[in-house]
């Protein structure tokens, strides 16, 4: 056995192809010797071929989702580093995209890996880590953003398994002190989580170990959940119907009532993943916008529709929703001008977004505004006005700061400000997405990380009876959204950094 799996190895080794175990999956390209299991996806038209040069080439495509694809057999839970490098020759720069499509029970799901602007006539790498998902049959694949017709080349394209996540230490992984324990006294201490992260056993069993409330990074926002194919068909009767479906949050509902792990909920009225045919008439981006009071009505019925699912479905399980996130403009003290929400519905939006939250939220949910860049002014200002308005209607429970940070801005001092004059509206607090971004990975940048973590601890802590959470914006740094800037508590090896021990000590000399 030993002997053939060697000379399959040494075959594999000679197409370019290395099978390292059962279980992993190392791939590079070599067309050398033909398209290698590529295959172009599309219902027709488009085709792959081996260019001169051994790159991989597709032509003749009519759809962005028309692509060089190949089936890789990846395994649920596990950790690829996919990389790939890709030239067009046809327009001064579009975004190309590396994708995959998955299936479970013969039904195919697709997820964005990454992207990246691609210039004329210019190898450009698109890489990522990507945690694989429940599912029993994966197709890498690379598409276009915004033109349908290009044809493009690959190259050096890769799959590396990364090792199974070890525990920190001792064999339980609960010899790692415990964040949410060490917490238990003041607030919750909690983490985003992925739809693929929550498919993982080993990650979720680690993450239930540290932390102790979790919102979803993607799959409650509007388009994970509005379902635009069947809101389209019900508009053909009415135009303010909405559907919606939660396909993408199950997993992690599961595990938070499975777990009796409270969930945020994260967010319902956003300028970005929303789907742009919510705004339009009949649900079709080809017609004009519709009426405030449609747009209204729809609202209407989108925060009756998630509100009430989740609750037959998952009774109790959501404590919170951000209500509206990030309406303030930056370097502004209005709002965003680039929402959909404000040219449709009108500065009144945010308003009505939370009366209606109020209408329909079951007794007890807390409802936030969330958002970013709170300590610049003047922004500050803009949101402190927003809140009082919100306070004045009596619809807001609560303040949210992202707290999207980098170890060189903003100072300290400005975020401690911006949490006194929050706090001093008398609200309920929230730090709903922390990190902190270093610009390269050195050991005095993370002492940099982990000493800005523990002031903002510090601070959380000074104000611990309006604070109801803090949460980080991810567990480990390789799954980060900004993954290249390493801001987060954890290793991609799940081990601590400074960064976890400095929060770890914050709460310990507190007592
Ligand atoms: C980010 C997610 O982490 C990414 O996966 C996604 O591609 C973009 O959104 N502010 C927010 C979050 O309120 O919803 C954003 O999350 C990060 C910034």
């Amino acid at each position: 056995m030993k002997r053939i799996t060697a000379l399959l190895t040494a075959l594999a080794l000679l197409m370019g192809v290395i099978v390292l175990a059962e279980d992993a999956v190392n791939y590079k390209s070599d067309f050398s010797a033909g398209t290698d299991g590529w295959y172009a996806r599309s219902a027709g038209g488009a085709s792959v071929s081996v260019t001169e040069e051994k790159t991989l080439a597709i032509t003749g495509r009519s759809e962005n989702w028309h692509s060089m694809g190949r089936d890789f057999a990846l395994t649920a839970g596990e950790r690829y580093k996919v990389r790939v490098l890709v030239r067009q020759t046809e327009v001064q720069a579009t975004r190309l995209i590396l994708s995959v499509a998955h299936s479970r029970g013969g039904q195919e799901t697709y997820e964005n890996i990454t992207s990246a602007a691609v210039p004329r006539d210019r190898w450009t790498e698109l890489s990522a880590m990507y945690l694989a998902g429940d599912y029993d049959r994966f197709v890498l694949y690379v598409e276009t953003g915004d033109a349908p017709s290009l044809s493009y080349e690959i190259k050096d394209f890769s799959v590396e398994w990364r090792k199974t996540e070890t525990w920190p230490a001792g064999e339980s992984g609960s010899a790692l002190p415990s964040l949410k324990d060490a917490y238990a006294p003041y607030f919750r201490l909690g983490t985003s989580v992925t739809r693929n992260e929550a498919m993982s056993a080993t990650r979720m069993h680690f993450c239930r170990e540290q932390f102790n409330i979790l919102t979803p990074g993607n799959e409650l926002k509007p388009d994970s959940v509005l379902d635009v194919a069947a809101s389209r068909k019900l508009a053909a009767e009415d135009d303010t119907a909405v559907a919606v479906h939660f396909t993408a949050a199950t997993p992690m509902l599961n595990f938070a009532k499975a777990n009796g792990i409270p969930v945020h909920g994260h967010t319902l009225v956003w300028h970005s993943q929303t789907p742009e045919a919510f705004f339009h008439v009949g649900y079709d981006t080809s017609k004009p916008y519709v009426t405030r009071e449609v747009m209204l009505a729809r609202l209407e019925h989108y925060i009756s529709a998630v509100m009430s699912w989740t609750e037959e479905h998952y009774p109790g399980v959501i404590v919170s929703w951000d209500v509206v996130n990030e309406a303030v403009d930056d370097g502004k003290t209005t709002l965003r001008t680039s929402s959909r929400w404000l040219a449709i519905v009108g500065g009144d939006y945010v308003l009505k977004a939370f009366e209606l939250a109020r209408k329909y939220a079951p007794e007890g949910v807390l409802l936030y505004y969330n958002d970013y860049n709170t300590a610049y002014e003047p922004k500050q200002t803009g949101i402190v006005n927003l809140l009082k308005q919100l306070q004045a209607a009596g619809v807001v429970d609560g303040y949210g700061f992202q707290m999207h940070h980098d170890i060189r801005q903003p100072s300290f001092s400005a975020i401690s400000a911006s949490f006194k004059r929050i706090a001093a509206l008398g609200l309920r607090l929230r730090i709903s997405e922390l990190d902190v971004t270093v610009p390269a990975s050195t050991a005095a940048n993370f002492e940099a990380q982990a000493k800005l973590y523990g002031l903002v601890m510090r601070l959380a802590l000074s104000y611990a009876d309006q604070v109801e959470a803090v949460q980080v914006w991810g567990i480990t740094d390789d799954l980060s959204w900004r993954a290249t800037q390493y801001p987060l508590l954890f290793n991609g090896n799940m081990t601590p950094k400074p960064a976890f021990y400095a929060v770890l000590e914050a709460a310990e000399q507190a007592k």
